[in-house]
């Protein structure tokens, strides 16, 4: 596989979730060149089937390859408990692919004083019990558990954030007996992060919420190295932004995330 630094990285999720993941890789790689793609048009990935995921996650990977990105971040919690494999499989020599789930249940496993963990994702990662096995795997006895929170995407991608009716969706499914006394929250969908300090006051702050996004962009960073292929070109990058369907949140979002003017081109696949 002959990779070079130059080239771009490719970012991808059902629609603005993976912007949290893209801006944490931003901070910490400026000289690196996003490729993001929302995939706005079949949005929540979170209910469908992971039939249905992957043949849409294989179609942006194809895209992404035909933009010739060095590496594609699966940043999608969901995509990545259904496609992983697969988009491995079909990139196989061409790029690195990297997967939002393994850096954060590693990190979580090998954190001593978190017994109690507490998931919350989509319908599709909640049911693959995927976080359960991977941090167990690692380390069997840490208690986790999980719960499905699917009105969270859409409220977002809505824009009902920091308002009465996200803080009432939120209590009701944070009050969860399943969730008592965990010593952690593990936001286990890319587009939480986004409402994180809403999440966190919930708890009153005491609580350890924990995001992904910046243990994923350091995985990224250290795969990149490893494989010499950081760009360290001191020159600002310009970033690109797909969507499979115009929204109008998304625009905000990136340009929130982004803090520059973003262009968006939409791009069905
Ligand atoms: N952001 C996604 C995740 O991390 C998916 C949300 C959805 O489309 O349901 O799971």
């Amino acid at each position: 596989m002959q990779l070079s630094s130059s080239q771009a990285i490719g970012i991808f999720d059902s629609g603005a979730g993976g912007l949290t993941v893209a801006s944490a890789v931003k901070k910490l790689l400026p000289n690196e060149k996003i490729i993001y793609f929302g995939d706005t048009a079949h949005l929540p990935y979170g209910d469908k089937s992971f039939e249905t995921v992957k043949k849409y996650a294989l179609r942006i990977t194809d895209f992404l390859l035909k933009k010739n990105c060095k590496l594609i971040l699966i940043a999608c919690n969901t995509a990545s408990a259904a496609a992983y494999e697969a988009v491995k499989e079909k990139v196989k020599g061409k790029a690195l692919v990297l997967n939002v789930i393994d850096p954060a249940t590693e990190f979580v496993a090998e954190k001593k004083d978190l017994k109690k963990v507490g998931v919350i994702g989509t319908k599709g990662t909640v049911s693959a019990g995927i976080y359960t096995k991977k941090i167990n795997h690692i380390n069997a006895e840490k208690e986790v558990v999980s719960l499905a929170t699917p009105l969270l995407v859409p409220l977002i991608e809505e824009g009902f954030i920091y308002d009465n009716i996200s803080n009432a969706v939120i209590k009701e499914y944070l009050s969860n007996k399943k969730l008592e006394n965990i010593d952690a929250l593990i936001l286990a969908c890319t587009h939480y992060p986004v409402i994180k300090n809403q999440i966190r006051k919930f708890y009153n702050f005491k609580t350890n919420v924990i995001d992904s996004s910046e243990v994923v962009a350091r995985k990224l960073k250290d795969v990149l190295s490893e494989n010499e292929i950081l760009n360290t070109e001191n020159k600002i990058p310009d970033h690109e932004f797909f969507v499979s369907d115009y929204t109008d949140f998304f625009e905000t979002l990136a340009e929130m995330f982004f803090d520059e003017k973003i262009k968006l081109q939409k791009k069905y696949l």
